[in-house]
């Protein structure tokens, strides 16, 4: 079980508050997304614009760090999480570490900057991970193909995975381009043989944004090794 967006639904997506929430419920797991602000420095956020999660407008891609970190991410979720800022990577990468939470680093690139967002988030983890033990090594992931490749030159110890919404039929040709070691896809596009495939054939299988505890169950029961999910109470950590 993975913490979608640091806490799911229960803090504000992609905050260190959420990634706190995440631990504080008990989750050993959290994905969250990242994104270069204007000034190439990485940022956690999930849209190409700063409207719905932030009191800021415009786009990510065109606001510098220093000024995300003055924006609201926190209040347009609840009044309690007033101030909390749009984190930079490697605060929310340290929190992590400190916290003894494995990371899903999932490279969201806007559009334009798929090879530098891959690259940078990449190198940057492989600076803070360095000392990790095996157990909290990250999972760089994205939609990407141009990122994913970025993040294997910049850093190919770290391992990666593939985003994909439907699996494709030429699924396992982009896998082994990439090399990536698990395959992450929409559950409701997902049918138990092309779940047994990927899982048969080797590689790891994850899931997006599994919310019903019956679902969960059906795909766990297809082989599937781990669901991302929002709903951190019904799904909690030890769910199976
Ligand atoms: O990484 C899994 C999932 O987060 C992908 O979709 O849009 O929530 O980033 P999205
Ligand atoms: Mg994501």
């Amino acid at each position: 079980m993975i913490a979608h967006r640091g806490g799911g639904k229960f803090a504000p997506e992609n905050t260190l508050a959420a990634l706190r929430k995440g631990h504080e419920l008990g989750f050993r797991g959290v994905e969250f997304d990242v994104m270069l602000a204007a000034d190439a420095v990485p940022v956690l956020i999930h849209d190409e614009t700063l409207e719905r999660t932030t009191n800021g407008r415009g786009n990510v891609a065109d606001t510098p760090a220093p000024v995300l970190g003055t924006l609201d991410a926190g209040a347009w979720f609840d009044a309690h999480y007033r101030g909390e800022p749009v984190p930079l990577f490697v605060d929310a990468a340290r929190l992590c570490l400190s916290l003894g939470l494995w990371a899903n680093i999932e490279i969201k690139p806007a559009t334009g900057h798929e090879a530098t967002t891959g690259r940078v988030a990449a190198t940057l983890a492989a600076q803070v991970w360095q000392d990790a033990p095996p157990g909290l090594v990250p999972l760089l992931s994205s939609f990407s193909e141009a990122a994913l490749a970025a993040a294997r030159s910049a850093a190919p110890q770290l391992p990666r995975g593939l985003l994909l919404d439907a699996v494709p039929d030429d699924w396992h040709a982009r896998m082994t381009a990439l090399g990536c070691l698990s395959l992450h896809c929409n559950q409701a596009r997902l049918d138990e043989r092309t779940a047994q495939g990927i899982v048969q054939a080797g590689y790891g299988l994850a899931t997006w944004t599994v919310n019903d505890p019956d679902a969960a169950r059906r795909l766990f029961a297809w082989g599937v090794d781990a669901v991302f999910t929002d709903r951190l109470d019904l799904i909690g950590p030890d769910f199976c």
